[in-house]
């Protein structure tokens, strides 16, 4: 028997596979495809004060290697959230992990607030500090001070609440700002959002997406989230949930080894719905398969030969 269960800080799951905001919908939308019982947990969209209606479309473009988005945040904003579908996802038999995003620090520590008031039977809530979408364009998480003062003054909100703080690639030093998350008091980070780039159409001289730029994500950031989480494992200050192109039971495994205590599942959730809930079966055989008993015992055991 392999124990599957992992421990961040204070967050606690039955398996290390969750699935990534923004992919999955407020999870009513899979139910007739996933075993939510089967998964460690599940991140619904992130939420925002007031209502959003998002970017204007084209929203999503499937590039050579790599989908591009600039939803925007769409969503019906936080009171909507806890009204219509918290309430179901308490129903759920996984951990659900609510995701949110101000548009200062202030509205930040205010959402807190309230999710620490009014959010029952969430596993914990991790804060969107990431989202390259939003005009704005308020990306939190490239400056290592607001990261620290966001976490912090929304862990003082929430005491009892796990959080977990969801970081930018888009920075020159992601070590710097975990190790600010840390300090601010995160029980995990989770690393990464996706990368800024964005397609043109050179006949019709357009940028394809309505925003002009979005966020990179699939198999073709995996390299690079990998390089991300690494670094900040290396740090050994919080603990790590792996996150971008994240398709197969090896990529699991090559996030586990290389730092992450657990892994969200994202834009596979598009192409392969059922891929979270089949690598969740298959984890313990790989895990034996390195002669360990418990998935906790492989995370962070990359060996560097000198
Ligand atoms: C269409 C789309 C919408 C997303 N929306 C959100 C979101 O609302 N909040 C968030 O924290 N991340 C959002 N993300 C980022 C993902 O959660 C994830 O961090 C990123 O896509 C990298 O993982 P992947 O390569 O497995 O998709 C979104 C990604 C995609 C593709």
């Amino acid at each position: 028997m392999v124990d599957l269960s992992v421990s961040l800080g204070r967050l606690r799951l039955h398996n290390p596979i969750l699935v990534a905001s923004g992919t999955f919908g407020y999870a009513k939308e899979m139910a007739p495809l996933v075993d939510f019982a089967k998964l460690g947990g599940v991140i619904p969209k992130t939420v925002t004060a007031a209502p959003r209606a998002g970017n204007r479309p084209p929203r999503t473009v499937e590039t050579a290697s790599g989908m591009l988005n600039a939803i925007g945040l769409d969503n019906d904003g936080l009171e909507h959230f806890l009204a219509h579908h918290l309430p179901y996802l308490r129903t759920l038999p996984t951990a659900v992990i609510g995701n949110i995003a101000g548009k200062t620090e202030d509205e930040f520590v205010q959402m807190a607030a309230r999710v620490h008031a009014a959010g029952h039977g969430l596993a914990g809530l991790e804060l969107n500090l990431s989202c390259p979408n939003v005009s704005g364009g308020l990306d939190f998480a490239t400056d290592p001070d607001v990261t620290r003062r966001i976490v912090r003054r929304c862990r003082d909100v929430c005491p009892d609440l796990p959080l977990v703080a969801k970081l930018t690639p888009n920075v020159t030093d992601i070590q710097r700002i975990a190790a600010a998350a840390a300090d601010g008091g995160a029980d995990a980070v989770s690393a990464v959002n996706t990368f800024v780039g964005m397609a043109v159409d050179w006949r019709r001289r357009r940028p394809v997406l309505g925003n002009v730029t979005g966020g990179l994500s699939g198999p073709a950031i995996k390299p690079l989230a990998l390089r991300a989480v690494w670094r900040i494992a290396q740090l050994r200050a919080v603990p790590v949930i792996g996150v971008g192109g994240i398709g197969t039971l090896d990529d699991v495994m090559d996030f586990l080894v290389a730092g992450a205590s657990a892994v969200q599942i994202g834009t596979a959730n598009f192409y392969d719905p059922t891929a979270s809930v089949r690598i969740a079966a298959a984890l313990p055989g790989a895990v034996a398969a390195l002669g360990a008993d418990r998935v906790a015992a492989v995370v962070g055991t990359l060996t560097i030969p000198s």
